[in-house]
């Protein structure tokens, strides 16, 4: 194995933050809404110039958004992440695969395939939201490292991750950990589900699940049917870094509301974004949950965001990069599942 670094490193054309903005350009164009950064080094502002040439659909390059490498905050360091070296005969797609392995309870580590190369200006354009297959953003993060830490709490219940993106790690982490009764890891990108369903088939493969119900599924908060083959099905249901985009925040309150069970519990890990943590909290408010705002929930994350915090906001800006936990119950004599 060999260790890789994860800080500074090329996601894809754009950094965590922009890259939210990037792959939903073509959200953006039909809202007739351009986005723009709040921040502006010149990478940034050159790299806005780039998503705004493609917000035009200008020609960009060969039709692939050019990769910008730069300093930026883009992991708590909470797990190690090293290339797999040992070949899988049975799978054509080797030397894509890196083992995440928790630093806390070493014991526990996946398999995952968090790099699905750059994401096409076509691919842009033409396909939902593609925020989920840049990387695996901070929240996600902190959200799989603080499930691996409250493990025992998951035994025998079912849970879902939505809007998990290209790995779902956090549901992941639960499969991997927890025995857990059912675990269903979904996403609304059908991209982002293909790699899930490989990186679950590895999993099973090398026998690290400790759950035995494990599946994936394209699940869209805004879907219909999506959102009642699964009601209240649910005693977990969690999310990280999904409240950002204006249009589908009602949506996934009420997604959540119907998935989980009557005494269920959901988790939702995400940085402020502006006013967006806020208006998640009213909507779900309002919807009738429960709601619990925590920022310090974790001594390790926390530790990191202090010393991070020190760095500067060039490298780091806790309004993008510190995700609040919320535990949202139904009913208001209920107390979290977790
Ligand atoms: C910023 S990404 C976060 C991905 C992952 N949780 C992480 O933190 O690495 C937001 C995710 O929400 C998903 N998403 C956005 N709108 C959605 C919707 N209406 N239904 C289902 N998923 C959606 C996107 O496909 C994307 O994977």
């Amino acid at each position: 194995m060999e260790p890789e670094q994860t800080d500074n490193r090329v996601v894809n054309g754009v950094t965590s933050d922009k890259s939210a903005i990037a792959a939903n350009v073509r959200q953006s164009s039909d809202d007739g809404t351009e986005q723009q950064p709040t921040r502006g080094t010149d990478v940034a502002r050159a790299r806005w110039t780039i998503l705004r040439q493609v917000l035009k659909q200008k020609q960009v390059d060969s039709g692939k958004v050019p990769q910008v490498s730069v300093r930026r905050f883009s992991s708590f360091s909470l797990f190690s992440r090293s290339r797999v070296m040992t070949p899988d005969p049975d799978d054509p797609s080797e030397g894509q695969w890196v083992e995440y392995r928790s630093a806390s309870s070493p014991q526990y580590s996946a398999f995952l395939r968090d790099n699905l190369g750059p994401i096409r200006v076509t691919e842009v354009l033409n396909s939902f939201d593609n925020t989920g297959n840049v990387c695996v953003w901070p929240s996600e993060e902190v959200m799989a490292h603080y499930c691996l830490k409250k493990r025992h709490m998951f035994r025998g219940l079912s849970v879902c991750e939505l809007g998990g993106g290209m790995t779902c790690l956090a549901g992941l982490m639960i499969a991997v950990c927890a025995d857990a009764r059912e675990v269903i890891l979904s996403d609304g990108n059908e991209k982002a589900i293909q790699n899930v369903r490989s990186v679950i088939e590895r999993n099973r493969r090398a026998g690290l699940f400790t759950c035995t119900d494990v599946s994936s599924r394209v699940v869209r908060w805004d879907s219909e049917s999506d959102v009642s083959a699964l009601e209240s099905c649910f005693d977990v249901v969690m999310c990280a870094d999904c409240l950002f985009l204006d249009q589908y925040r009602g949506s996934l309150v009420d997604a959540v509301r119907r998935l989980l069970r009557p005494n269920g519990t959901a988790l939702v890990f995400a940085p402020p974004r502006g006013e967006t943590l806020a208006q998640f909290r009213g909507l779900a408010e309002r919807a009738g949950f429960q709601v619990r705002q925590y920022l310090n929930y974790d001594q390790e994350v926390w530790d990191v965001h202090i010393g991070m915090q020190r760095e500067g906001k060039d490298s780091y800006d806790e309004n993008i990069h510190y995700p609040h936990l919320l535990t949202l119950t139904q009913g208001c004599d209920q107390t979290p599942l977790l």
